[in-house]
């Protein structure tokens, strides 16, 4: 899919401003500093649409980019930075909370892993929680240019043993990415393209 716009529409604190707008949307999630800003900005081909930043904690609103005039992209805060003060975690919680559970909107979610580690019980924790609520999701293992190529797979196969360990029977689909590199840039494009297309075809869109 070729992107022609990308613009930043609202940032939000409340799920219920959100754009209201039946548009196909897409959210980026998972622990902070993972690179979700950076995918978004990868994807778009525009380099600070989203903000980034080399400290965890940068994104703290729900942010919405509206692509091709067509389709969302939706950058939330990250969960699971240490040094978070127990108030402003319960806040991102409840908020992506509301965001999962009212955003009727939202087609899938990418949960963003770094390809350097093992799953993080937290991480396995929120695709239960996913699974729990029938949102569909897809892996996006982020900052591979950490690792050889020949590398990559393996850690993928390891991180894939381990979910099966936690009772995965079926593996979600999977993207291998960096931003600083641009892989997996048109996979991941041409997966949203088959989603919009699917959604359309059902006639709901
Ligand atoms: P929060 O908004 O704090 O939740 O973080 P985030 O997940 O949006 O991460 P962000 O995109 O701000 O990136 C965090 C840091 O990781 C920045 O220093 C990025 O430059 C770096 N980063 C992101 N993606 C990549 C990548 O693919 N490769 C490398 N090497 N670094 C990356
Ligand atoms: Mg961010």
């Amino acid at each position: 899919m070729k992107i022609t716009s990308a613009e930043f529409v609202c940032s939000n604190t409340e799920v219920a401003k959100c754009p209201g707008e039946p548009l196909p949307e897409y959210a980026f999630i998972g622990r902070s500093n993972v690179g979700k800003s950076s995918l978004i900005n990868m994807l778009t081909e525009r380099k600070s649409l989203a903000k980034t930043s080399g400290r965890p904690g940068k994104t703290q609103l729900i942010n919405h980019f509206i692509i091709n005039k067509d389709w969302f992209l939706v950058d939330l805060p990250g969960y699971g930075y240490a040094r978070t003060s127990k108030k402003q975690k319960a806040r991102f919680q409840k908020l992506i909370d509301k965001y999962f559970t009212q955003r009727t909107q939202l087609l899938a979610a990418f949960l963003l892993v770094d390809i350097r580690h093992d799953p993080q019980p937290i991480d396995l924790d929120f695709m239960e929680w996913l699974n729990g609520k029938s949102i569909p999701f897809s892996l996006v293992f982020t900052k591979a240019d950490k690792l050889k190529p020949g590398a990559r797979e393996h850690a993928v196969k390891s991180y894939q043993e381990k979910m099966k360990v936690r009772g995965w029977v079926e593996m979600p689909p999977y993207f291998i990415t960096s931003s600083s590199k641009n892989l997996g840039r048109e996979e991941l494009l041409a997966y949203i393209g088959g989603v919009n297309r699917a959604f359309r075809e059902s006639g709901k869109g």
